[in-house]
């Protein structure tokens, strides 16, 4: 059976999940696209060859048309889930939803209250319980491989790159216009840290701000763009390095036909909001936080946020009675309470395979498969994520 599916902002997580439907045409049929940005929505009517009248600036325009479809992809900004998703609820469309699922808990429920009312699947985009290391992280410790889980402790190394273009200069760098730093980063590790363990999470302590990239820690001499900033050439936050010397970040910044995508990024930093110095941006979601869970049977888990690090990446290790398990990307140790290391299991296959180690395109698999009838549930459902979010918005 081949469904009908409709994706409602086209950047980059959305791109990743529509490769799915390009190498599964027999499987889906992208029916219609909402997307403001012209050269994106664009793009997209060639890729699928839509016609004009399936391809639209809004998601009201979208809905008022009353394209027939089975399912809907909400890839748009935070910001925008919340009423998307109640308006698709309303008519009866299932929803493959990004994480965050809103910008408040209250908002979470109310979508998922509705879709319970409604019948309607939601799905949300929780991608690490899709990767492999995951999976076998939750097999052995299921099986028992640690003993009793007591402990938690996970590193989340946000990498300064990705601070910057980001949380810094990027679009989710104000809580009001997304969500804190901690919910849009971090609410995905939270709900793998509960799949995992099956901690029931009793309190909540959170300690976290922005420190670094505040104008009063400007270094003396710096100017407001790094274009015109004579201590670029040192500085270990220079847009002009990032984006035209090493060309890293480069790939969302949408290239109108008749340009070239070196004049793009170059116009960008020059003038646009990825060109302002670090210290001069209009940010305010954190840079740093520690948010430490306890659970009704005594385990604590304590979670870091680092931004002030070139480490990207995570790092987990969870102490159990008989020994404890260390996850990092590319690597699970097992290691027993003398010391010794009783297992290995080599990842770095995975971790160098695009697209999350293909979680991306599983995630889409199986809100395929979801919407070809009411016997398939989603495999994490709204309900499911709800808990991750009360905790990451109590932790703000
Ligand atoms: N699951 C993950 O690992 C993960 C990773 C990054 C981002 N996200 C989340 O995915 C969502 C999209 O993030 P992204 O990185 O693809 O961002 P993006 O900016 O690349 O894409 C968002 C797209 O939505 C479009 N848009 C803006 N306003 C819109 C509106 N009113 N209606 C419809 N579309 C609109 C934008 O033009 C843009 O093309 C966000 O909620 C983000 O927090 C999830």
């Amino acid at each position: 059976m081949r469904v009908r599916v409709a994706a409602i902002g086209v950047g980059n997580r959305t791109g990743k999940y529509l490769q799915y439907f390009q190498s599964n045409p027999d499987k889906v049929e992208l029916v219609a696209v909402v997307e403001p940005n012209a050269v994106r929505r664009e793009n997209c009517r060639k890729q699928f060859s839509l016609p004009e009248e399936l391809c639209f600036e809004s998601a009201q325009a979208f809905f008022e048309k009353g394209v027939a479809c089975d399912g809907v992809i909400i890839g748009s900004p935070d910001r925008c889930h919340y009423a998307q998703a109640l308006e698709a609820i309303e008519r009866g469309m299932h929803i493959l939803l990004e994480k965050p699922i809103a910008q408040n808990y209250e908002q979470c429920r109310e979508i998922a209250d509705a879709a319970a009312r409604k019948g309607v699947k939601v799905g949300v985009c929780y991608v690490l319980r899709f990767m492999p290391l995951y999976r076998k992280v939750k097999e052995l410790i299921d099986a028992g491989a640690i003993g009793r889980v007591t402990g938690v402790s996970h590193q989340e190394y946000v990498g300064i790159d990705r601070m910057l273009h980001t949380y810094v200069r990027g679009f989710w760098n104000k809580a009001s216009a997304s969500t804190p730093s901690f919910i849009s980063k971090c609410c995905h590790d939270v709900d793998m840290l509960l799949w995992v363990t099956g901690a029931q999470i009793k309190s909540v302590q959170s300690a976290g701000s922005l420190e670094w990239y505040r104008p009063e820690n400007a270094p003396a001499g710096s100017a407001e763009r790094c274009t015109e900033c004579p201590l670029e050439e040192k500085c270990s936050y220079s847009a002009v390095d990032m984006y035209l010397r090493r060309g890293v970040w480069t790939n969302n910044f949408p290239v109108p036909a008749g340009k070239s995508k070196e004049e793009v990024v170059e116009e960008e930093v020059r003038s646009g909001r990825f060109g302002r110095c670090a210290f001069h941006c209009d940010n305010d979601v954190a840079d740093r936080q520690m948010v430490t869970l306890t659970a009704r049977d005594g385990i604590l888990i304590t979670i870091e946020m680092n931004a002030l690090t070139r480490r990207e990446g995570r790092r987990t290790v969870f102490s159990g009675s008989q020994g404890e398990l260390i996850a990092t990307d590319e690597l699970i140790e097992l290691r027993d309470h003398h010391g010794a290391l009783v297992s290995s299991l080599d990842f770095s296959k995975d971790a160098a395979t695009p697209l999350h180690a293909h979680a991306d395109l599983d995630i889409v698999e199986d809100f395929i498969q979801a919407l070809s009838g009411p016997e398939h549930p989603v495999a994490i459902p709204i309900g499911e994520a709800l808990e991750s979010h009360r905790i990451c918005f109590l932790a703000g």
